[in-house]
């Protein structure tokens, strides 16, 4: 059930109330931001954008691209970073085959999105195709410990979630070593107690 086209089709109807319903998540994704220490005439990619909610928390002077897969997040991007006067780069555009070119990104942002995306691994793997040497991307999402196995309890909750907004139930670790990442600094985020965390890496 977690393809694209019904991402496109749940997030279109999400998406008038997404930034009502995300509102308790700013703290972490503004905390998440400045781990990636962004500098004036950086460019930075947000991958599964959402309706830009992160816009806010980029420094001034930093290039912003933002792609999403659902038209009408888009939208809600084109009209946020209007509202914020920020000229962004803004695509419909699929995070598992991104169409930009290798190493042209100094940061990627992943904000409650490698638990949504259906291919989680092609995602990173494309995050870190396109950014330069030594680039950072910043996670922040809900996971499970690696050592963890979700409880049956958890596996039949696991498949409304999964249906209604995103799988409870994937590792971030075995996500990432699937890519040329290195781990930088990790730590809890908001509702940390549910598995929420930030996590940084550099590019290797
Ligand atoms: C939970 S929302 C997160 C949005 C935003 N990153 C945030 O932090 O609020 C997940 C977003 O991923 C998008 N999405 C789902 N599958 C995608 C894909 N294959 N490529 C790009 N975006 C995708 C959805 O349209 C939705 O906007």
């Amino acid at each position: 059930m977690n393809t694209n086209r019904w991402n496109r089709i749940r997030y279109t109807f999400y998406a008038p109330i997404y930034d009502w319903i995300v509102q308790s998540f700013n703290t972490s994704r503004k905390r998440s931001i400045q781990l990636l220490q962004l500098k004036t005439g950086e460019r930075v990619l947000f991958v599964g954008a959402g309706t830009g909610e992160d816009l806010q928390f980029v420094p001034e002077g930093v290039e912003i691209t933002a792609v999403d897969i659902t038209p009408t997040m888009v939208e809600h991007i084109r009209r946020k970073a209007e509202l914020l006067k920020r000229p962004v780069q803004v695509s419909v555009m699929d995070g598992q085959a991104l169409e930009l070119p290798s190493e042209s990104f100094d940061a990627v942002v992943l904000h409650l999105i490698l638990a949504v995306i259906p291919d989680p691994i092609a995602c990173i793997q494309e995050s870190a195709r396109v950014l330069k040497p030594d680039g950072r991307i910043v996670v922040f999402d809900k996971f499970l410990p690696e050592n963890e196995q979700p409880s049956l309890l958890r596996r039949i909750a696991n498949v409304i979630a999964h249906f209604a907004f995103s799988d409870i139930n994937r590792k971030l670790e075995s996500i990432v070593v699937t890519a040329p990442l290195n781990l930088l600094h990790e730590e809890p985020a908001v509702y940390g107690r549910f598995g929420y965390k930030i996590a940084l890496y550099q590019k290797s």
